[in-house]
């Protein structure tokens, strides 16, 4: 994960709340910013990290991301509020692994969920999947209070107008009133049996995207799996981590402090850790330069190696069961297991 100043080229008001901010990034640094659709950078203010995911397609030499002020954000405030089009930002390079395999030739259905600031990866994924599949057919189903506070609205109205056969959005509003009441209220499970009795047949859809708020995630996904979808046709991003899992923190440690050796941009950095904080807060404290970013196990920033020694390792949303096998872990969620442990975060 590497940060590099960027210039804002362009702020766009979207709603009361949010901005559209796009940056310049210098050729010579494009090679380094290429993204997938799907993926996120992280802004740093002042040592405050922040994941923002790209809301422009890779294939529009653009980087862009919208920004919702939330309530005591110090990031997300200054940007709403302070910065200025010419200012620099400390952005990361893309990364993050939302998102769907781009399938030219195959015709498929797509059903994409989102809520609030949720839309911002998804909006990547529609773009970019509308510009590469002739053939795809895809419905977004997107929450907000009212029509004034949805972001992107104009943005997604003109996305419909230029794929007319191919995509097919759907407002839900909280707080206004609809022709239709299947239109009103959050996205959860009851909507979900609905839609799938009235709009889409189970059996008619290869893919679904999620992103929003944890509960709205885990009940979107919970019954499409019940419907019939395997796991691995429902992907999903949070956007604020859940409540921390006290698994890892009382399961049982090694009673001596852990002797812990990180390899780091060819570095190798030693020290003891008493297992009181996670492996990240630890290697920060003592001054490494560990990637990390939502220290929640969300984002994925902190995965490494386990080269040696074993961790306790608590939930994460980041991590495959092949990764497990691999010896990938987050830092974040890790607490100690042995008595001597070695992280890797350069042969990932
Ligand atoms: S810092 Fe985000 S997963 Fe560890």
């Amino acid at each position: 994960m590497k940060f590099h100043e960027l210039q804002v080229q362009s702020i766009t008001k979207l709603t009361k709340e949010s901005v559209r901010i796009d940056f310049k990034v210098p050729e010579e640094l494009k090679p380094e910013f290429k993204f997938k659709a799907g993926q996120y950078i992280t802004i740093d203010m002042d040592g405050q990290r922040r994941d923002y995911s790209l809301c422009s397609s890779p294939l529009d030499d653009k980087w862009s991301v919208g920004i919702k002020s939330v309530k005591d954000g110090y990031v997300s405030k200054f940007l709403n509020s302070n910065l200025k089009e010419g200012d620099f930002l400390k952005v990361s390079t893309p990364k993050g692994k939302f998102g769907i395999k781009s399938e030219p030739d195959k015709k498929r259905t797509v059903l994409a969920f989102a809520a609030g600031s949720g839309i911002t990866p998804v909006l990547s994924i529609l773009r970019y999947t509308l510009q590469t599949e002739k053939e795809v057919l895809l419905n977004l189903f997107y929450c907000n209070r009212t029509p004034k506070e949805t972001m992107f609205k104009d943005e997604i109205e003109q996305l419909k107008e230029q794929y007319p056969i191919n995509f097919f959005p759907h407002w839900f509003f909280t707080r206004h009133k609809q022709e239709n009441p299947l239109y009103e209220g959050r996205l959860n499970a009851d909507k979900i049996n609905r839609i799938l009795n009235i709009l889409v047949k189970i059996n008619e859809i290869d893919e679904v995207l999620v992103c929003g708020p944890d509960g709205m995630i885990r009940e979107i996904t919970d019954e499409f799996i019940k419907a019939g979808l395997s796991e691995n046709q429902v992907y999903f991003e949070l956007f604020t981590p859940p409540a921390p899992s006290a698994d890892a923190e009382t399961a049982e440690q090694p009673e001596t402090e852990v002797d812990v050796t990180v390899e780091l941009d060819g570095d190798e950095y030693n020290f003891k850790w008493d297992g009181k904080k996670s492996l990240l807060d630890a290697a920060l404290d003592e001054g490494i330069d560990a990637p990390y970013s939502c220290k929640g196990g969300i984002c994925s920033s902190c995965m490494c190696r386990l080269e040696e020694g074993e961790v306790n390792l608590g939930e994460n949303f980041v991590l495959t069961d092949q990764d497990i096998e691999e010896g990938i872990i987050v830092a974040c969620c890790s607490r100690p297991k042995s008595d001597k442990i070695k992280i890797n975060f350069d042969d990932i």
